[in-house]
């Protein structure tokens, strides 16, 4: 399997990529990587580096030969390819930064594929192909973020989805995204996937004894992170029960830095057991009177029962001023202050329809967004305050 990172917009690339047999391609956008906030050396993650790095021609070309110089330094068996029809003089420039091959953005099929082989083969001389990657995150480090309510259709795969969006443009390819609404979730569908595995295989003997296969039954999202599909019927995984949603949980917690979970309506046995494995609960509601309701009796039961990790987000969906409900009354009834506000938007729901979560958006901007991004800001801060860490998972 060859690791593929595009950082640019150029998706007729990544899609002539994607085709290929036995590659994984991961994208970062230009504006991502130009934001002032994002460090794309730092993002790498030493234990699952990319094999190649395609620079194309969005990302300006300072930043493509400043960012080429620095990886190469960093780690010099990436193979770095400029995509772009450049003058000679910058050629020579981008070969003393560390890019191996300058392609032209109308390469052929088989150009490309011969860069692709040149690097596979660079691997082999150097002796780091054929061995599959270990990816091994220490569990100190990752973390388990399960999105919950009481109620149906208030948001929670909105947020989640839009949420391993987010994650994914600071942890690349160490984000995974789990449908655990094992009836009826609808991850694959909101994400436009169509997965060739999904939960039934994952929590399977085999998946369950072996992470690399485990690896195998997730479905790769072209933004960077992995995603764990609910099965097609209601009916596969009926027979699922809380020790094996704690063990997928426990493997994929070895194996990315981040791991969402969303989740059904209410507290069925998944549910109460990924939250014995949280580090970060985001307890969505909406700005109705029985949800509001509903999200306290769920918030004072997991506390009583001990499953309401020190880490809780609470999230405000599809806020709007004609509710007749205030923020402050529906903090009063729930006795949590709201953390994060995610106002209505009619984006959402046809970006959604698109197979397209606004946070895809090049272009970004609106309420929406941001509010997601300041969910994401929070998470990461209460992942840096290690004495916020729920329990650990046992698994025998
Ligand atoms: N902030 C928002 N503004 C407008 N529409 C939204 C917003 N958040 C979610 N929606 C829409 O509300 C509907 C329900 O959202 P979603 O499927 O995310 O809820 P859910 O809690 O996961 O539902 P379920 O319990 O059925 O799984 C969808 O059509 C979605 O697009
Ligand atoms: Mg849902």
């Amino acid at each position: 399997m060859s690791r593929v990172l595009v950082l640019g917009d150029d998706g007729h690339l990544v899609g002539r990529i994607n085709v290929m047999p036995g590659t994984q391609v991961i994208s970062l956008s230009a504006e991502r990587i130009q934001s002032p906030q994002f460090d794309l050396l730092r993002s790498l993650d030493p234990q699952a580096l990319p094999d190649v790095v395609f620079f194309c021609e969005e990302v300006p070309i300072e930043l493509s030969l400043e960012l080429a110089a620095a990886i190469d330094e960093a780690y010099p068996l990436v193979d770095l390819v400029l995509v772009g029809d450049l003058p000679a003089e910058t050629v020579l420039v981008a070969m003393r930064s560390g890019f191996r091959d300058i392609i032209s953005t109308d390469a052929t099929d088989n150009h490309l594929e011969d860069v692709m082989r040149r690097a596979g083969n660079r691997a082999v001389d150097l002796g780091v192909a054929g061995a599959p990657t270990p990816i091994t995150v220490p569990p100190e480090e990752s973390r388990v973020i399960t999105v919950i309510s009481p109620k149906g259709g208030v948001g929670k795969t909105s947020i989640s989805t839009n949420l391993a969006i987010g994650m994914a443009e600071v942890h690349p390819s160490s984000v995974v995204l789990v449908d655990l609404d094992l009836q009826f979730g609808d991850v694959a569908s909101t994400l436009d996937l169509t997965p060739t595995s999904t939960m039934e295989h994952a929590l399977q003997p085999d998946a369950a004894a072996d992470n690399l296969v485990l690896k195998t039954m997730l479905t790769v999202h072209p933004s960077g992170f992995f995603v764990l599909c609910g099965a097609d019927s209601p009916a596969a995984n009926e027979k699922v029960a809380a020790p094996q949603i704690k063990r997928l949980l426990h493997q994929l917690s070895m194996q990315f830095a981040v791991v969402i979970v969303d989740t059904a309506a209410g507290l069925d046995e998944s549910t109460l057991a990924a939250l014995e494995a949280t580090d970060d609960v985001v307890v969505v509601s909406t700005m109705d009177v029985s949800c509001v309701r509903g999200v306290r009796k769920e918030v004072d039961l997991l506390n009583e029962i001990g499953l309401l990790p020190a880490s809780r987000t609470l999230a405000l969906n599809m806020a709007d001023r004609q509710t007749g409900m205030k923020v402050k009354d529906v903090e009063a009834v729930i006795g949590l202050p709201v953390d994060v506000v995610i106002p209505r938007s009619l984006d959402v729901q046809l970006a959604a329809n698109h197979g397209q979560p606004l946070m895809l958006r090049k272009k970004r901007g609106g309420p929406f967004v941001r509010a997601i991004g300041a969910l994401v800001d929070r998470l990461h801060r209460q992942g840096e305050l290690t004495d916020s860490k729920h329990k650990r998972l046992e698994v025998a």
